[in-house]
């Protein structure tokens, strides 16, 4: 059994001050073993990058407990969570120029990220210039990063987190402006990546092809995690309140919401059975 590498026990996120506060997580309970691969997806406004936030130590949760690389990240000090950034987690975020040094050239900006290790500067001229030529940047490597495009700053800013062969890649969209081919290159990159050096990969996406390349998908859905994906096969999470959320289409058909159902175990498993109550007496169907 691989051990946990994150770890998020009932996790609350509220943004803003007490007049206006906006809930963004509402108990999230998440487990992502050392080595696994996985997809975060989920409508816009859903969680998924205060999720990614709280992972990196950028954010402190208002309730439950983050635990990441062994790292216990609430009251985490900003040093010693800047200092798990550097040498264990690598950090994608999702608006690509956040991610780099804008004056520094691409090359440059993957230099700067091997600060913290013992290579020698040939060692770290030899890795900046693999990485930038594995997501075909390699004839702007002296292009100052503010000078390249969206997409260009999304590949570089995947190079730069993967500079140090992270322990943890967080990859907030990380092929959102990116072709077909060029994102092929960063999905192979970061497949590379957990391959040869056991990287665990978390990565949000609304890339169906990201999501089936990664293997288990996790559906953020109002602040929750409402279902969870095993190699193509769709599983409903139970919630620590006993919630469950629905698929779509049953929501649309069968079970719209505000429906009354009752939940029969069988000899297979658990049968919901929608039911009309209408003057006292009850239909199923
Ligand atoms: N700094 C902030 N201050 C206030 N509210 C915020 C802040 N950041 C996010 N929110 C709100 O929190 C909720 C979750 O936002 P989040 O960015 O995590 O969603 P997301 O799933 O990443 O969406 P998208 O797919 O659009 O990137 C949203 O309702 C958003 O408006
Ligand atoms: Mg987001």
């Amino acid at each position: 059994m691989s051990e946990a590498l994150v770890t998020f026990d009932n996790v609350v996120h509220v943004y803003g001050t007490a007049e206006q506060q906006v809930t963004a997580l509402r108990g999230v309970d998440l487990t992502v073993n050392e080595g696994e691969m996985v997809a975060l997806l989920g409508p816009s406004g859903a969680g998924k990058s205060t999720l990614m936030w709280l992972c990196a130590g950028l954010l402190q949760p208002t309730a439950g407990q983050v635990e990441v690389c062994g790292r216990r990240l609430t009251r985490l000090r900003q040093s010693a969570a800047t200092d798990m950034r550097l040498r264990d987690v690598g950090v994608v975020l999702q608006n690509p120029s956040r991610n780099l040094l804008p004056y520094e050239t691409a090359k440059g900006n993957v230099l700067f990220a091997q600060r913290p290790t013992r290579r020698t500067a040939k060692m770290k001229s030899k890795r900046a210039h693999d990485l930038l030529d594995a997501v075909g940047l390699a004839h702007v490597s002296s292009h100052p990063a503010r000078r390249l495009s969206g997409g260009e700053q999304q590949r570089l800013a995947v190079a730069v987190a993967l500079a140090n062969g992270p322990r943890l890649l967080l990859a907030d969209e990380p092929t959102s402006q990116l072709d077909t081919k060029s994102a092929a290159s960063v999905i192979d990159l970061i497949k590379a990546a957990n391959e040869d050096l056991g990287t665990t990969v978390i990565a949000v996406t609304h890339d169906p092809e990201v999501g089936a390349a990664l293997g288990r998908t996790v559906t953020i859905r109002d602040g929750r995690v409402g279902s969870e994906g095993h190699h193509g096969a769709d599983y409903l999470v139970v919630g620590r309140d006993g919630a469950i959320h629905l698929p779509q289409e049953l929501l649309d058909t069968v079970l719209p919401p505000g429906s009354l159902a009752e939940a029969i175990l069988t000899e297979t498993g658990v049968e919901l059975r929608r039911v009309d109550v209408d003057g006292g007496s009850r239909a199923e169907s």
